[in-house]
């Protein structure tokens, strides 16, 4: 048993984890309700108002707002919230604490099952895959997008077709095929039901012609005839899907297969960190790699993706590092011959 005597401190930061813990579910609460953004443009927001404007519950607006406060992301003056010391980074940050509470909050809650071994079999867990692809819309805008157009900017060929693997929410498909008039586009993800939201969205920007969608296993999916036409491949956030090393060497291969035209493969991810003190990982880091492990998902390093190239049949001619998030890169890969 412990004798540790418990001083304020300890009692502070004790009450602070709990804060936090409740905080991160009122961040992405407070973005999705439109919150977040309403304290970045003006600066402040009237509790009352701002629930009867969205006809949201008096009291638990005000505690949303309270539980925001709590980790100096607003002030409170009265019923007035006004943009505190963390506000700026709280709002750069959001999507990651929407990933976390929405798109993972049953992985995270079921935590005791899911380390089980007894129970680790079949479906053992599980994730909203829409709230994961709209939180990932963010998170590239913030962390891959400035390294992902770099990369499109400097293609030294005029692509027709692009295939977006994983492709979530259709977004990246979307802002391709509005910069490029001439060209169409082809997302494949394994999740159906973020296929129906990506196809509405995709009728409603008025691209429904230029992009298709497909419901795939990217890892073992069949031919398709479209597959030919395809110049240009796109993989954000899920390469980690292609581990252990040598299913990713497959996975590379048959991709290579399969996209026989394919002149540019661009595929960005997070890599597992392996030198961080854990009081000092970054936000995201520590729900991205438990959430993986408890997964059982792989999560390679930054050195075992350079290593994966030659032996899956490509190889890189430019990496971009992404500073805005941790060990976290995109890769400018070509079909080796
Ligand atoms: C983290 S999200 C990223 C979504 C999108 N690429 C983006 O950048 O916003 C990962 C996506 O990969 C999809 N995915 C995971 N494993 C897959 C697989 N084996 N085949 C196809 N899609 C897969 C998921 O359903 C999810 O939509």
């Amino acid at each position: 048993m412990t004798t540790q005597v418990i001083n304020e401190a300890q009692r502070r930061a004790t009450a602070d984890i709990f804060n936090s813990a409740v905080a991160s579910w009122a961040i992405s609460a407070a973005w999705e309700l439109g919150a977040l953004d309403e304290l970045n443009q003006h600066g402040k927001l009237d509790a009352e108002e701002f629930a009867a404007a969205n006809d949201l519950h008096p009291a638990s607006t005000v505690g949303m707002l309270v539980a925001l406060a709590s980790v100096r992301a607003v002030e409170r003056q009265g019923n007035l919230f006004v943009v505190g010391e963390n506000f700026a980074e709280v709002f750069r940050t959001k999507s990651f604490f929407h990933w976390l509470s929405r798109g993972c909050s049953d992985l995270f809650t079921d935590m005791p099952d899911v380390l089980r071994n007894e129970k680790r079999v079949g479906d053992y867990y599980r994730r909203d895959a829409p709230a994961i692809s709209f939180a990932c819309r963010d998170i590239n805008a913030m962390c891959f997008d400035p390294a992902f157009w770099t990369a499109m900017e400097g293609l030294d060929f005029t692509f027709t077709r692009v295939a977006d693997m994983g492709c979530g929410s259709g977004e990246r498909l979307r802002q391709i095929a509005q910069r490029y008039p001439g060209t169409r586009g082809l997302g494949l993800d394994i999740a159906a039901n973020s296929l129906e939201v990506a196809r509405a969205d995709t009728e409603k920007a008025g691209l429904g012609d230029r992009i298709a969608f497909v419901t795939a296993d990217v890892r073992s999916m069949e031919p398709r005839p479209d597959f030919a036409d395809v110049d240009l491949l796109t993989c954000f956030m899920m390469g980690h899907d292609f581990w252990p090393r040598d299913n990713c060497v497959a996975t590379l291969r048959r991709l290579r297969d399969l996209f026989p035209n394919v002149k540019r493969f661009l595929l960005g991810d997070a890599t597992r960190t392996s030198d961080i003190a854990p009081t000092e990982v970054p936000v995201f880091t520590l729900g991205f790699e438990l959430g993986h492990d408890m997964m059982g998902v792989y999560l390679p390093t930054m050195d075992e993706w350079d290593g994966v190239f030659p032996d899956g049949g490509w190889r890189c001619v430019r990496k971009h590092l992404i500073t805005s998030l941790t060990a976290s890169v995109v890769f400018e890969l070509e079909r080796l011959p």
